[in-house]
């Protein structure tokens, strides 16, 4: 029993450590104008409790010291003027400190750092963001979104369903998305890379796995990246492919997703288009490759349960063509 215990501290510390790890979803690693500023504002709250700890501990050690002293004597006089100070005057100086740069802060994250130059409409489903950029038609996609870096981005904030929360740790603090209200925010950044982002807001059994990912890069790629998403570049098809594309036409996938340049037009679930490039299945539920695309296709209840996609009676000799085929729409 007393051995189980030893290892309280060591796992704790292994806890720490791997919060500490480099490139993770953190606020702690604020890669953007927004983050940078809750980074900030959470380094003061930390130093601030840090003192009141220490000034607590050393006004704790002193009492016993003192109480200890041979021939102590407690006087009662001497007590007001010290809860009056430290108890109530440092603290409501504390509060209206950090309530003013909180203010500050709020103020700062109110527009971006520039003029938005690009919109990005993003539609909260459970268990998946659909994304849309406004000023290209066509250009849809989902749990994925790229952005210009050095340029600010404007994200506008609908649900289709519950409440969520849109959120990118190392980017910008939350913006609830709420049924019947258009939301905003925006992302910038300097760095290029790659950012988690996650729903915040607790919205039923997969809320875990609705995670999204921010690809910021050079303009000019992204440019290139938004115009070929608008309008996929005609492709050569193998005749496994080809045979794919028949079974996604034929079968039930074609009601509910949506290829460009196919007869598939669904609008239930994420739009498929350039599913080959994306970073994962099921908002972050699967790795994006053929196995899991297979199984997911088969029957994704088993890979994310509670999702709206229910297994589809794909013939096991139809079915690698068909993943083939969907993993060459990059
Ligand atoms: Cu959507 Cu939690």
């Amino acid at each position: 029993m007393r051995r189980s215990y030893r290892r309280v501290p060591a796992v704790l510390l292994l806890l720490l450590l791997a919060g500490c790890s480099g490139g993770s979803q953190s606020t702690l690693h604020a890669s953007g104008f927004g983050a940078q500023r809750t980074e900030g504002l959470w380094w003061l709250f930390f130093w601030i409790s840090v003192a009141v700890f220490a000034e607590v501990m050393a006004l704790l050690g002193w009492a016993v010291w003192r109480r200890r002293r041979p021939n102590a004597r407690i006087r009662g006089g001497d007590s007001l003027g010290m809860v009056t100070v430290l108890g109530v005057a440092i603290p409501f100086v504390i509060l209206v400190v950090v309530y003013g740069f909180g203010l500050q802060d709020l103020n700062a994250l109110a527009s971006p750092p520039k003029k938005a130059d690009v919109t990005v409409d993003v539609v909260g489903h459970r268990w998946w963001w659909e994304v849309h950029y406004a000023d290209q038609p066509g250009a849809v996609t989902a749990n994925e979104i790229h952005i210009p870096v050095g340029e600010s981005v404007r994200i506008r904030l609908r649900t289709a369903d519950v409440q969520h929360s849109f959120w990118v740790p190392n980017l910008m603090p939350k913006t609830d998305l709420i049924a019947g209200k258009l939301n905003s925010t925006w992302l910038y950044t300097d760095k290029a890379g790659t950012y988690r982002g996650q729903c915040a807001e607790y919205c039923g059994q997969q809320h875990a796995f609705m995670a999204f990912r921010v690809v910021a890069e050079p303009p000019t790629v992204f440019h290139s990246w938004v115009t070929a998403l608008a309008t996929p570049p005609a492709r050569t098809l193998t005749t496994a492919q080809q045979h794919g594309l028949q079974v996604f036409e034929q079968s039930s996938c074609a009601s509910c997703h949506t290829i460009r340049g196919t007869t598939a037009a669904g609008t239930i679930g994420p739009d498929l288009s350039s599913i080959g490039s994306r970073w994962s299945i099921g908002a972050g539920a699967a790795p994006n490759d053929a196995g899991h695309l297979g199984g997911w296709i088969a029957n994704s209840q088993t890979i994310k349960p509670g999702n709206a996609m229910p297994p589809q009676p794909v013939a096991a000799q139809d079915l690698p063509d068909l993943v083939a085929y969907l993993q060459s729409l990059k």
